[in-house]
């Protein structure tokens, strides 16, 4: 890279940093420390799963969006959220061909979604701002799984409300498994040898309650729970353990490794096994993002997950409103000795099929931040328009608008979408539908820990990535899908586009975008 672009992206970096870093001072009023002054001595939540009843071929799920009220810190209960439960909700696990059918009940005072992230499923069961559930309403959505063995995850959508309902405890694994998967030598039981870790932080009042201060544009908290579990430990065998981590904070960006810097395996990304394991000793992950990591505990010794500063400067000051540049502990891990002793890791996890850049049908550019435009309506000139709060971040100089399609794309259609973060500022892009490759980074292709399947990766300030997928099996000129920054609180704000997926003898194909005829009864519940 030239000197001086990493000088510009350093400076806008560095002000906006400075900035935002002075405002979260004055808001909260003081420097808050993450995670001190922990023992780590409750013992880690696993999440259980949950059991469908079969029905016509079908697995059928029940799910109620809940109040509820948990105990994190001293057995002082605060009010919380939850599917099936207090906080965050059951683990639901397929495999690939299965068809699911979910009665979702919302027992909430307030209209909620439910959204399958990572998921490859139609537009109206997507459980986006489309698909409402009004309060004491059920919503019966249905599919055919057809992603490969991952970790995805479920959580509300509500437009304007995600933040919140995810803060309070919305927030559930969904894994699913596959004829490889399953074949593989890895760990894979539940639980034991194969452990979903969702990490959050979350900020506590004195009393001990759960606090978010709104949506003031993002949020850090100073304690960080792991599967809701406050000052967490978890007991291991001695063995090879995998752990399916998910970054389902609002706004913060880990980095996560070992307290002994010991070397793992990352084997999988948001949307599948890896093709080959990755070691690593750090592995970076903004909200929204999976990695599945296998560690090997044979040698018995007690050692913390924790978050690491990005060991480049650059990016550890941009990434300093995120949280991305601190250092602190997260999960005590305790090893139990084993004689049962884990066979190596296979070499090979997966086949990935890449397309050629020779088969792209369209290359679409998306710009990050930078400012809201408008056309002017006498002049037809594209002006800045002033929103009154810098807390709105543009896509493509718009906010969000329900009515609005912001990119029509053809059914089967390649596409390379060249996503710009023009702010000083990383945003987790996230793409609803696909799941895409990393082409480059500014040029650069990428780690090899980034070559498997995503559906959010990280923009950082001033960067270009490109990405590709492939829009196959499911079409709607009437039905969007999201695309968003995946820092909540961004997101609510606007930071988030429609797109549809339309036949190729679809009126709309080829076009750039369109205005929906929104049901009036979706739009009452969009506009706050
Ligand atoms: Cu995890 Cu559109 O979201
Ligand atoms: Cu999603
Ligand atoms: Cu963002």
């Amino acid at each position: 890279m030239q000197t001086s672009i990493l000088l510009r992206r350093f400076s806008i970096g560095l002000i906006a940093a400075t900035l935002i870093f002075m405002a979260i001072v004055a808001y909260f009023g003081y420097f808050r420390t993450v995670n001190s002054g922990l023992d780590f001595t409750n013992t880690l939540h696993i999440p259980p799963l949950i059991e469908p009843e079969l029905q016509n071929g079908e697995k059928v799920y029940t799910l109620a969006l809940q109040k509820g009220q948990q105990a994190f810190i001293d057995g002082v209960k605060t009010n919380t959220l939850g599917f099936n439960g207090n906080y965050l909700g059951p683990t639901i696990k397929v495999s690939t061909g299965d068809n699911v059918r979910f009665n979702i009940i919302n027992e909430l005072d307030e209209v909620s979604t439910v959204h399958w992230h990572g998921m490859h499923v139609p537009p109206e069961m997507d459980g986006t701002p489309h698909q409402p559930i009004a309060v004491g309403g059920m919503w019966q959505p249905h599919y055919e799984i057809k992603n490969e063995a991952s970790t995805m995850w479920y959580h509300p959508h509500t437009h304007g409300r995600t933040a919140h309902q995810s803060y309070f405890g919305l927030a559930a694994f969904f894994i699913i498994e596959d004829d490889n998967s399953k074949s593989l030598d890895i760990p894979q039981t539940y639980g034991e040898d194969d452990i979903p870790l969702v990490v959050q932080d979350r900020i506590f009042t004195d009393a001990g309650t759960l606090f978010y201060p709104g949506n003031g544009g993002a949020f850090l908290g100073d304690s960080i729970l792991v599967n809701g579990t406050y000052n967490p430990s978890v007991t291991v065998d001695g063995k090879l353990v995998r752990f399916r981590i998910l970054n389902g904070s609002n706004s913060r960006i880990y980095r996560f490794g070992f307290s002994d810097g010991r070397t793992f395996h990352q084997i999988a990304t948001d949307g599948g096994l890896l093709e080959a394991p990755v070691a690593l000793d750090q592995v970076k992950l903004s909200p929204g993002e999976r990695a599945e990591i296998v560690v090997d505990f044979s040698d018995n010794q007690t050692v913390m997950l924790m978050s690491y500063p990005d060991p480049n400067l650059l990016a550890m000051v941009e990434n300093a409103f995120e949280g991305g540049s601190g250092r602190f502990e997260i999960l005590k891990i305790e090893v139990a000795p084993t004689d049962s002793v884990s066979p190596p890791l296979p070499t090979v996890l997966n086949v990935i099929e890449r397309w050629s850049e020779a088969e792209v049908d369209r290359v679409r550019p998306l710009q990050l931040a930078g400012p809201i435009t408008q056309v002017d309506a006498e002049t037809g000139e594209v002006v800045a328009r002033n929103t009154g709060s810098g807390r709105q971040i543009p896509i493509n100089g718009n906010l969000m608008d329900m009515a609005r399609v912001d990119e029509v794309i053809t059914l089967g259609d390649i596409e390379i979408w060249e996503v710009t973060n023009a702010g000083g500022i990383p945003h987790p892009f996230h793409v609803h539908d696909v799941q895409f490759l990393v082409l480059d980074r500014d040029g650069v292709a990428p780690p090899p820990n980034e070559r498997g399947w995503k559906d959010t990766t990280l923009v950082n300030a001033g960067e270009t990535v490109r990405i590709i997928a492939q829009f196959t099996d499911f079409a709607s000129e009437t039905v969007p899908y999201m695309f968003h920054c995946h820092i909540m609180e961004h997101e609510d704000n606007g930071m988030m586009g429609q797109f549809t997926v339309v036949a190729p003898s679809s009126e709309y194909a080829g076009s750039d975008g369109y205005m929906l005829d929104l049901d009036p009864m979706l739009h009452g519940h969009m506009d706050h």
